[in-house]
């Protein structure tokens, strides 16, 4: 994979993207959104793969759209310009449906799109100089592709007044709203993430998977006769996969699941 913005990194079964314009505080325009559109799709595909982590290079984790890009795009003909964001929508969407965990890794400016990424990531990991926002509407624009994510991820209250105020908060806040899960020193970051990568490798791969479709499932729905028989008709197709035999069996057989064997 031959990236222009982003550099990957792979080492025992964790992916690593890093998006990689420092000079722009890894804003996205049109390269880097399309580059990790791709880069989610082919790493959720590889099988050498079960974990995908997303940070940044330089100063920030990301400062969200290009503004740049923005510009050019007012320029645009309706068409284009709907080319443009569905995109961006369609990048999102590729984090979020990734079979495998995600994690957000974040240092420094989070902000519009950058509070999107960290959102669309399964899990958020920030440092304590982390900070978040969106600002939007200081542009006289919404945070429109990104608010599935960020209203999923906080709640309606919470999105009113982040939405409505563009104020700027930090990972503290960030993680009483429910946006990061973790805050950490700068320097304990990336043991931090590591941490949970290990966590997460233990776990059975085709399980997790699962538990991400059974979580998208269940959102926003009233606990109705429906919702139980598909969770009931979801263990038990599970129970019978060879990933289940085998952990269930390595538990009691006092052994490493096969899928930890290197
Ligand atoms: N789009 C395009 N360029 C951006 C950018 C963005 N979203 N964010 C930062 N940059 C550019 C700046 O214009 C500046 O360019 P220059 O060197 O040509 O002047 C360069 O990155 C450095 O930014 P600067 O503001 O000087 O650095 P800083 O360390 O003081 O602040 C940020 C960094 C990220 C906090 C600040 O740039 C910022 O608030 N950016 C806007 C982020 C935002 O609101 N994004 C949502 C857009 S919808």
């Amino acid at each position: 994979m031959d990236y222009q913005s982003l550099q990957i990194e792979i080492s025992d079964g964790i992916a690593t993207i890093w998006m990689n314009r420092p000079d722009r505080h890894n804003a996205f325009d049109e390269t880097l959104i399309a580059e990790l559109d791709d880069a989610f799709r082919a790493l959720d595909d590889d099988a050498r793969i079960r974990i995908i982590v997303l940070g940044g290079r330089g100063k920030s984790f990301s400062a969200g759209a290009d503004l740049n890009w923005m510009r050019r795009a007012a320029g645009y003909t309706v068409e284009e310009n709907l080319r443009d964001a569905r995109a961006l929508a369609a990048m999102l969407r590729s984090i979020d449906r990734a079979q495998k965990p995600t994690i957000a890794r974040i240092h420094g400016a989070a902000l519009g799109g950058g509070t999107g990424l960290a959102c669309a990531c399964n899990i958020a990991i920030a440092t304590t100089e982390a900070s978040f926002a969106t600002t939007e509407v200081k542009f006289g624009i919404v945070p429109a592709t990104i608010g599935p994510y960020v209203v999923r991820a906080i709640g309606e209250r919470n999105a009113y007044r982040c939405f409505l105020t563009a104020e700027r908060f930090d990972a503290n806040e960030a993680r009483r709203i429910g946006m990061v899960h973790d805050v950490c020193a700068p320097e304990a970051i990336d043991g931090r993430v590591h941490a949970v990568a290990s966590s997460l490798l233990a776990g059975g791969p085709t399980a997790q998977g699962a538990a991400k479709q059974l979580i998208r499932s269940l959102v926003h729905r009233a606990v109705d006769e429906i919702v139980i028989e598909e969770t009931a008709q979801c263990i038990a197709n599970l129970r019978a996969t060879p990933e289940a035999r085998e952990g269930i069996a390595a538990f009691l057989e006092k052994r490493q699941p096969s899928w930890l064997d290197a």
